[in-house]
């Protein structure tokens, strides 16, 4: 594509080290899709007849069916998939296809190939998000009334409702689903015309481009076109995230799986043996995604760490960007897929959550509650309460077993209606305030994910 300036061919080691059309020919299809476009604004200034247009766009199509047939053949010589699908196109139609480079460079093709494949893939990673709410709303919904100990510290605190715990979940995925949808905004900006770093002699219509490519602004520094990358790294940290909300899942799910918690059962079909341990029933799912989200955390801050050194405007390292994106890419939309497959398919065994909530060790908040609404100041209820516990601990019977007489040598504010509310399904009740666990509270959030996610369509 060089070959005015320069004797000798770029020898064969260099070739290999600089290639990325092993990695970059996914984006085949937008090159292609940009190319048209920009072939319109080339007929439009008179570069090219409506003759040479019309064979560039069959030419291109053709190069997308045979991509697409697996019948096209890569030259790694032509380094990326902007090279391969030109010269194709120029051996395929001849001088026309040689036209097509016209007032356009590598430098702002790629940045417009790469904003048009993130367009698509942020709406995919949208979708799946919303597809795993919708998992484990469904699995709310099935247990409505199911009661498990919520922790701090991996210690047990005080009761609330399981469905509570995984609206925790939606609300998590649905601040990754807006970070997706702020980030779409930037990423839709039309780059195409800055070529390599100042534009050119030869003017094209860039708002004519920018609608056949369906975006609604256009770039208005080609310097910074042509070297911005921040809506791939606003990407990658958006995906990052979302993969530690899936971590933190897993961490759940697997302690919610072991013998020790029992909280549920996931399906033969979410789960792997042991090739030497016959009993074994392993979480595998859960633990590749908490370990991937290592690498999706390590792509963003390698793209970072790409950009941080780069003076204006397109450097070659930035062709670094593609692989952690498109592996970040794959892995998130991989893993949320399997997410939600496994959620639904999760047995929860009620009885076990149950018998776990049942520890009267998480009404001890409460029985501090009782007491400050009888005038007890707080600090000193929680200092009651904890002596209270060290007894209970001592005696080894919890504090319904107690009688009245034996809470009242601890204060003399106990009566005996203290025992109504050392019922688990009443104190669950008496958390009615806005976002906490009362049955009444959760049964509205759930219908308000019931509305909210019947609109996922909209993106
Ligand atoms: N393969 C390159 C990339 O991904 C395309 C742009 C190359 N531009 C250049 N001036 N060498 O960034």
């Amino acid at each position: 594509m060089w070959k005015g300036r320069f004797q000798t061919e770029t020898s064969n080691l260099v070739q290999r080290y600089g290639e990325s059309i092993s990695y970059d020919w996914r984006l085949y299809a937008c090159d292609i899709e940009g190319s048209i476009a920009h072939a319109a604004a080339l007929l439009e200034a008179g570069i090219l007849t409506k003759k040479e247009e019309r064979a560039i766009v069959r030419g291109l199509q053709e190069i997308r069916r045979e991509i697409e047939a697996g019948e096209f053949r890569f030259r790694t010589s032509l380094e990326d998939i902007h090279m391969n699908i030109e010269r194709a196109l120029t051996e395929k139609i001849g001088d026309a296809g040689a036209k097509l480079h016209t007032a356009r460079s590598r430098n702002d093709q790629v940045a417009l190939d790469v904003r048009l494949y993130c367009r698509t893939e942020v709406q995919a990673i949208h979708l799946r998000v919303a597809t795993l709410q919708d998992a484990l709303l469904t699995l709310a919904v099935n247990h409505p009334s199911a009661v498990v100990p919520g922790y701090t510290h991996l210690q047990r605190g005080q009761p609330v409702l399981f469905a509570h715990h995984l609206l925790a979940y939606l609300e998590m995925l649905e601040r990754d689903k807006e970070r997706l949808r702020d980030c779409y905004g930037r990423v839709n900006v039309m780059p195409l015309g800055s070529g390599a770093l100042a534009g050119s002699t030869i003017v094209l219509n860039r708002k004519l481009v920018a609608e056949r490519l369906g975006f609604p602004a256009i770039t208005q520094n080609s310097m910074d076109a042509v070297s911005d990358r921040d809506f791939v790294a606003e990407l990658l940290f958006a995906i990052a995230l979302a993969g530690v909300h899936l971590s933190r899942l897993s961490e759940d799910v697997i302690l919610w799986a072991s013998a020790e918690f029992g909280f549920i059962e996931l399906s033969d079909a979410h789960t792997t043996g042991s090739s030497l341990m016959p009993q074994k029933k392993n979480p595998d799912v859960a633990e590749l995604t908490r370990g991937k989200t290592g690498r999706l955390l390590g792509n963003l801050v390698s793209l970072l760490t790409t950009i941080k050194g780069l003076p204006m405007t397109y450097n070659r390292d930035l062709q670094e960007d593609k692989e952690p994106l498109f592996d970040s890419i794959d892995q998130i939309k991989l893993a949320l897929e399997v997410f939600a497959e496994m959620m639904v398919a999760a047995k929860v065994r009620e009885d076990r959550t149950l018998a776990a909530a049942s520890d009267p060790f998480l009404l001890a908040t409460d029985l501090a509650d009782y007491l400050v609404l009888r005038g007890v100041p707080f600090r000193e209820a929680h200092e009651i309460i904890g002596k209270l516990t060290a007894h209970s601990l001592a005696e080894g019977r919890g504090f319904p077993e107690m009688d009245i007489e034996e809470l009242r040598r601890f204060s003399t504010a106990f009566e005996a209606d203290v025992f109504h509310g050392l019922d688990l399904r009443t104190a669950l009740k008496a958390r009615k305030g806005v976002g906490a666990p009362s049955p009444a509270k959760v049964g509205a959030q759930i219908s308000r994910w019931q509305r909210r996610l019947a609109a996922k369509a909209k993106f």
